[in-house]
């Protein structure tokens, strides 16, 4: 058999998993949680969230990925072979392609409006005139599948090259420019005028708005923004040596993605509080308020195309993580090459990404439980897909993966000096904590 296709440093295999974790979660949703579930106070729980329940997942999800060296089905495969494991693996390949089912049809919207920045056409600086503007583009036909076929074309142009010289690549040489470009932003915002604002908006601790929504939203965000559930960290820690340590390379991938969704909101909510405008989350904040903003601002065209490149680079870094699930699953379940499962998953996300988008406009009126098509992906895919993905992992692991083979991988066999009461900490939170934790979040969602 062909030599299985791999990472070739520690530091590729943390570009591709930041790639994967920095998202639009980090951009249009993370500033604006935090500035309305009490600054600080929310920072905290967030960050509790993240590095104590989270980041242990993350290890879980990466030790299947990485002892078995298989696509995420055939991974419980080979750990639980006979048992009905592997239907979490099938589950991961579906949850990706729900998530890419929606997410591709936003990408192509940031290459919209990456076009519109380079061709200064925000030069209104009439909100309502921004929010037609985006409603037109978004609602008609042809326009967004046209960029929808432009952003899954590229992500499957990555993806098709493989992972040393397709992903590899691609994020070593996309995702310092997207760091650079928002920190450029985040110092350019401060300097406005009024920004002191939008710094008291994010930072400013208010144990009041703390509820107990807090706390769901808190999580809610931590598990899409660590991509969590989707088998894209297991995917891609296929593909990495048997060398790299578990525990560094998943606590950095939480920490730059905490560090980008803090620095997103410096860049954002200052000048949104500098320019008087009240803030929101979701398209309308990248789509219609801030390019509302950008027309206001000294040097704002210029402002407008490096943040579109932000939005674009950090959609298509997810998304090229979110087909490598399916695709590594066709590839080696089915003995395809890695061209013949990129074009059949290139059809497949196409077929459902024109839904969504057609969702937005002449298809509003299908609704499958009161919701269109794009939102019934991004709701079955956070709700219920990467939650439930994300249990049965940790009941996996936790409860059927023996305890030993779970300290082996952690540390490679025993070879790196970690300290035993780390790791039990981190196996009592992979086998109580986690699975309670999501199960009460769950209910608690439920009844809300
Ligand atoms: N983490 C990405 C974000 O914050 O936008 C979204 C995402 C990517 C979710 C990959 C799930 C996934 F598997």
């Amino acid at each position: 058999m062909a030599k299985r296709d791999s990472f070739s440093s520690r530091f590729a295999v943390l570009v591709a998993l930041i790639g994967s974790a920095v998202g639009l979660g980090n951009l249009w949703r993370f500033p604006y949680l935090v500035g309305t579930n009490g600054g600080a106070a929310f920072i905290i729980i967030y960050l509790f969230f993240v590095f104590v329940l989270c980041t242990p997942i993350v290890f879980s999800e990466f030790l299947v990925g990485r002892r078995t060296q298989c696509n995420t089905f055939g991974a419980f495969k080979k750990l639980a072979p006979g048992t009905k494991w592997n239907w979490v693996g099938l589950i991961a390949v579906i949850s990706a392609s729900c998530v890419l089912a929606f997410y591709s049809v936003v990408g192509g919207w940031t290459i919209d409006y990456l076009v519109k920045a380079v061709t200064f056409r925000f030069t209104t600086s009439d909100q309502g005139q921004l929010a037609s503007m985006f409603t037109d583009s978004v609602s008609s036909v042809w326009e967004p599948i046209i960029y929808l076929v432009a952003f899954l074309g590229l992500t499957c142009f990555v993806v098709v090259k493989g992972v040393k010289d397709g992903i590899e690549k691609f994020s070593k040489m996309v995702m310092p420019l997207l760091f650079v470009l928002v920190v450029a932003i985040a110092v350019n915002s401060l300097l406005l005028p009024g920004s002191q604002k939008g710094v008291d908006f994010l930072f400013k601790p208010d144990f009041s708005k703390v509820t107990a929504e807090t706390f769901l939203n808190a999580l809610g965000q931590a598990f899409f923004s660590l991509s969590i559930g989707c088998g894209t960290i297991m995917t891609y820690a296929s593909y990495v040596s048997k060398k790299e340590n578990i525990a560094v390379t998943s606590s950095l991938t939480g920490v730059f993605d905490t560090l980008f969704a803090l620095i997103a909101g410096v860049a954002i909510m200052p000048a949104v509080f500098a320019f008087g405008i009240s803030p929101s989350e979701g398209p309308g904040l990248v789509f219609i308020t801030l390019p509302h903003i950008f027309a206001q601002m000294p040097g704002g065209s210029v402002i407008a195309i490096a943040f579109f490149v932000i939005l674009f680079i950090a959609a298509i870094t997810s998304s090229i993580s979110l087909l490598e699930v399916p695709v590594a699953y066709l590839k080696e379940e089915f003995n395809m090459s890695r061209g013949k499962s990129v074009t059949i998953c290139f059809f497949l996300l196409l077929g459902l990404g024109v839904l969504s988008s057609l969702s937005q406009g002449v298809l509003s009126y299908f609704k499958i439980f009161g919701l269109n098509f794009f939102d019934l992906f991004d709701f079955m895919s956070a709700n219920v897909f990467m939650t439930g993905g994300g249990l049965l992992l940790v009941l996996f692991v936790g409860w059927k993966l023996k305890k030993e083979d779970f300290m082996d991988e952690m540390s490679n066999g025993g070879t790196l000096k970690i300290k035993r009461w780390f790791l039990e900490c981190v196996y009592f939170i992979v086998k109580y904590v986690a699975p309670l934790v999501i199960i009460a979040i769950a209910i608690a969602s439920i009844i809300k």
